[in-house]
């Protein structure tokens, strides 16, 4: 049962990263549909939102795999301007939508549904870009490059924010693959904040820029 379990989570993990758009698109709109993402609708007091809000600067974030709508609806009102979430799929969406327009925010957010590996935003730039919890459907080898595509869209002063779990919650064993992620933005961006926490899933908050032409010489 084990040896089971543990390929139909490869071959999902797999197919979530390097599969068909429309592949990715049906699975996660599949699993939203059957609600095997409800706990996500409520995730108050995450690490996330501290930096979050202070990073917004008052002004415009965009959310990339935003899922179902927990940050849309739970970030300080009083944080930003307009938000922007990304997904790729279209049941996370009105979810999202639904609930944004609950909490009464639909005035200043916004979602599309689009794969972020191929995805362009509109010329519009954002004080932060956001993975939570989403970049571990970006393949290793594309980390630098997806991050470095998305550069040209930060404002000035703005930050990327990478949150994600460094630990299986359930089992607390180590996952290799989110710590490998975490090391190559390290290596290759300029980190502002790094955080680490114990508790279940040891969640991993990353702060980080891309490097500054002169920084970028001086490692050359
Ligand atoms: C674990 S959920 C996290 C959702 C949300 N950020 C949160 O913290 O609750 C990962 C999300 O990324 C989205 N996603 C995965 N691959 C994607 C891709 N290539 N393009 C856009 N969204 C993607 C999924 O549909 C899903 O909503």
């Amino acid at each position: 049962m084990y040896l089971i379990d543990r390929t139909i989570q490869f071959v999902r993990g797999f197919l979530l990263s390097y599969g068909p758009q429309e592949i990715k698109r049906r699975v996660w709109d599949r699993e939203y549909r059957n609600n095997k993402w409800y706990f996500r609708d409520n995730t108050i007091g995450d690490c996330v939102y501290p930096p979050l809000e202070n990073y917004s600067r008052k002004g415009s974030i965009l959310d990339l795999g935003c899922g179902s709508g927990n940050t849309a609806t739970e970030i300080a009102d009083s944080a930003y301007a307009s938000y922007l979430g990304v997904d790729i799929s279209q049941a996370a969406l009105e979810k999202a939508s639904a609930r944004t327009k609950q909490t009464g925010r639909e005035g200043k957010s916004r979602f599309a549904r689009a794969d972020f590996l191929e995805w362009q935003p509109s010329g519009e730039q954002f004080d932060v870009i956001l993975f939570r919890e989403s970049i571990y459907h970006i393949p290793l080898d594309r980390i630098k490059a997806t991050i470095d595509r998305y550069s040209i869209y930060l404002k000035e002063g703005g930050v990327f924010i990478v949150r994600l779990f460094a630990a299986n919650p359930k089992t607390a064993k180590i996952k290799h693959r989110p710590i490998a992620m975490l090391r190559i933005i390290e290596d290759e961006f300029d980190v502002i904040e790094s955080r680490r926490y114990e508790t279940k899933g040891r969640p991993a908050l990353l702060v980080f820029r891309p490097r500054q032409r002169d920084d970028v010489e001086k490692a050359g």
